[in-house]
């Protein structure tokens, strides 16, 4: 199965929800895709400076971002991803939400909170476990930091993911190089959507978001990369049935395995 599947790279500004989700809709309306991957946190920004600003900037996966990529979803009949600071009651996680022609999908919380999101964020309870899109493939989702656990796409593509939408708003350099191995050892197509640009709200922490947004093929080949600091949507076909784990006829990268052998 192919899908015109892509990436959204841009530069939110910070606290700024809607006119982060205007600039969205700006930027996806004019393009056709079935899958569609935005940034983390891409409606808030990401340097919060307490918790109680992250909570006022949070929101349900209903509220005003939600509501503007369901309808963009149905105008386009695609899936997308998006990261935003989602409110849970009196707790905020950072997640993801895929929401469809059909409507919300799923919400997959951050498991692995990098360096002071601690202090803002509920460590995520969602199990990696793929989304069943209904459109025919089933999608795998982690966020950001998600990446350096290669746990994370192992488990999504043992679920049967055949696609992995990653949103991100990476500092580190080595991500984008490191979703080469993620992608050759599942044999999966990895999507990257960095943000790029500067945050220092606090004038003691300049944050540098890296960009390089990018499609990682099963074969490690790069079907697209966006530039450090270019606003971009990029789209390319992708063809799902080279998400296959039979690397050669005797050697299957699943059932191979030797789980009896592995630490866990
Ligand atoms: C990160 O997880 N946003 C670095």
């Amino acid at each position: 199965m192919k899908l015109r599947a892509g990436f959204l790279q841009f530069q939110p500004v910070f606290g700024e929800i809607g006119q982060n989700v205007r600039a969205i809709e700006t930027l996806l309306r004019e393009k056709d895709f079935d899958l569609m991957v935005l940034p983390e946190l891409c409606s808030t920004g990401y340097q919060f400076m307490a918790r109680e600003e992250a909570l006022s900037l949070s929101e349900p996966a209903n509220g005003e971002l939600g509501q503007a990529l369901l309808a963009l979803a149905r105008e386009k009949q695609g899936v997308i991803v998006a990261g935003f600071a989602e409110r849970h009651g009196d707790e905020i996680f950072n997640s993801a939400m895929a929401v469809g022609p059909s409507g919300l999908l799923s919400v997959y919380r951050k498991a692995h909170l990098f360096f002071k999101e601690k202090e803002f964020f509920s460590p995520g309870d969602s199990p990696f476990v793929p989304v069943d899109t209904g459109l025919g493939y089933r999608l795998g989702i982690m966020i950001c930091f998600d990446w350096i656990f290669p746990e994370a796409v192992r488990s999504l593509s043992l679920g049967g993911a055949a696609v992995i939408a990653h949103p991100a708003n990476l500092v580190l350099p080595w991500c984008q190089r490191a979703m080469f191995a993620r992608a050759v050892e599942n044999r999966i197509f990895v999507i990257t959507a960095n943000r790029f640009g500067t945050e220092s709200r606090d004038p003691e922490s300049l944050l540098t978001f890296t960009g390089g947004s990018q499609i990682m093929g099963p074969d490690g080949e790069l079907r697209a990369q966006a530039g450090l600091s270019e606003m971009v949507a990029m789209i390319r076909e992708i063809d799902l049935s080279a998400s296959n784990q039979q690397l050669n006829p005797t050697n299957h990268l699943f059932k191979d395995r030797r789980p009896g052998l592995y630490r866990l």
